[in-house]
């Protein structure tokens, strides 16, 4: 059941609809993203207070290029076209849409018309900076519109129907290079919508803990706990919902960071109370792992293991019907859309879990962007640093100890990482950088200390920074910082002689060195 305000983002193809649903759900109202071709059946069930059209990378002149489909205007709820949104609109509502060249974005700057003190500009300055989209432009409006705004050579920059509610902008509000972009979505939002803002974490958990009891009934629940955040919030949140109906299984597979197995206890059994099943798994994934150096074997040895771990333990619950996951909006609309991208590293295969344990799905979360997922887990009452906690492979640290994984070169690399990441912290740069963490390199290299030579391990720090993983630059950490975490690593890890800081970025590089 949808929350009962909500907006519908129809999807035209932007790289920047999953933008558009964010920034919408920021100003407290509930958005949902459908492709542009949903039937009224779909959008209906939304139940939504407006339509958002993403934009796109067709010409509305395109063979074949989407289209304006008559029950999204027959919906009667208020419609905002962006970009390719506002020209579907033009072109369907008999505007005239004039060809460009190809698609291009850029800085800008829109004067507004004399209509100026309308939503959704009201209270704006005259004129202001956006990111517009170059490509195709309004020529001609359509009836019953008007010019909202324009470019620097006239182009139409917004244009709206005050009577039916409908509006579109040449320009991206959803990006942060529009400042105004935020007040221009808000005001959509509750001028013209008419919304409450009523998408609160609060209201999201105890719906949420509502409908969790109603599925689960008196039945158990059983969940796999990574140490990530997706899986704690969903331990925290279907704990609220139905208590020691719910198990959660913790698998400390000897490649996580240093203290997580004991921490995970700390926080889930002792603070939380939730019933927690830890399997100390460790020497049957190194047994698994001896003499393997391909980075595709260890994965797949990794997530085969995993999975048996778990199902035995599972198997033992045998009140358990259900399984909670920790699946979150971005892998819902992914696992949606057509991915051809080639895969690059068999990642979102491991740690997964079987597909045959005969029990039934529950995902509280699979309607929530990660920064949702956060503000839930805080309201909830779980701790800061395990909210902000970067993500970490399910492979673990395997995957950062190139060449044999060992127990004593994993116990080398728990080390050398857990002084980076607490020199982070405490410098107030963890939350700066979106991944960090140490690298266990298989090469040897020589130095010397004391009076004696060494011939030892080299680290290599990695930091970077991005939104979406898929890109990502080196994080510009502090010389200074850097000098004193390479300082310690060497002085307090036996192994250890050498530091380095990895300074590729994403692509060619990619974030983990395996
Ligand atoms: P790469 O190295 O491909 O990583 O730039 C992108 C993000 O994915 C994480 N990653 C993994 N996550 N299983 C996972 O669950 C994996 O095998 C895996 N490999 C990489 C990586 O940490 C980064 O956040």
């Amino acid at each position: 059941m949808p929350p009962r305000e909500s907006i519908v983002v129809l999807d035209y193809g932007s790289q920047y609809t999953q933008l558009i649903a964010r920034r919408v759900r920021e100003q407290h109202v509930y958005a949902e993203i459908l492709p542009w071709f949903a039937d009224a059946d779909q959008v209906a069930a939304c139940r939504p207070a407006g339509l958002i059209l993403s934009g796109g990378p067709n010409s509305v002149y395109d063979d074949g290029a989407p289209t304006l489909p008559e029950h999204l205007l027959g919906a009667g709820v208020p419609v905002l076209g962006i970009c390719y949104g506002m020209q579907v609109l033009a072109h369907r509502l008999g505007g005239e849409v004039v060809p460009g060249t190809a698609r291009e974005y850029g800085p800008a700057t829109v004067r507004l018309a004399a209509h100026d003190g309308v939503p959704p500009f009201a209270g704006m300055p005259s004129s202001f900076p956006v990111w517009m989209s170059h490509g195709d432009r309004v020529e001609a409006l359509p009836p019953g519109f008007q010019a909202l705004a324009h470019s620097e050579n006239s182009i139409v920059a917004a244009m709206g129907d005050p009577i039916r509610r409908i509006y579109g902008t040449q320009f991206h509000p959803e990006v942060q290079h529009t400042p105004l972009g935020k007040e221009i979505l808000k005001q959509f939002l509750y001028d013209i919508c008419g919304c409450e803002g009523t998408w609160t974490p609060d209201a999201f958990i105890e719906a949420s803990i509502e409908q969790t009891r109603r599925q689960v009934g008196v039945e158990g629940v059983v969940l796999g706990l990574s140490g990530g955040v997706d899986s704690a919030v969903v331990a925290a949140l279907v704990h609220r919902a139905v208590g020691d109906q719910l198990t959660s299984v913790f698998v400390d597979t000897g490649l996580l960071r240093r203290d997580e197995a004991q921490q995970v206890v700390a926080t889930f059994r002792e603070t939380l109370g939730i019933r927690l099943v830890m399997v100390d798994a460790r020497e049957r994934f190194f047994a698994a792992l001896a003499g393997v150096r391909d980075p595709e074997v260890k994965r797949r040895i990794i997530g085969e293991q995993f999975i048996r771990v778990f199902e035995a333990e599972s198997r033992r619950l045998d009140s358990a019907r259900f399984l909670a996951q920790g699946t979150i909006y971005p892998d819902v609309i992914e696992s949606a859309g057509s991915a051809t991208a080639q895969r690059i590293k068999s990642h979102h295969n491991v740690g997964g879990l079987p597909e045959d344990m005969d029990l039934a799905l529950i995902e509280p979360l699979r309607n929530l962007f990660k920064d949702e997922v956060r503000a839930v887990g805080l309201a909830l009452g779980l701790p800061e640093k395990l909210i902000w906690r970067h993500p970490f492979p399910g492979p673990g640290l395997a995957v950062r100890i190139l060449g044999e994984v060992t127990p004593e070169r994993v116990a080398i690399l728990q080390a050398a990482d857990a002084i980076f990441l607490e020199a982070l912290w405490d410098a107030g740069l963890y939350r700066e950088t979106s991944q960090a963490f140490a690298v266990l390199l298989p090469v040897r290299s020589v130095g010397v200390m004391g009076d004696g030579r060494t011939y030892a391990n080299v680290v290599a720090l990695r930091a970077v920074t991005t939104d979406d993983f898929m890109t990502a630059d080196w994080a510009r950490l502090p010389y200074e910082l850097l000098g004193r975490v390479a300082n310690r690593i060497v002085n307090e890890v036996p192994a250890v002689n050498r530091v380095v800081y990895d300074v590729s970025s994403k692509p060619p590089a990619t974030i983990e060195w395996e």
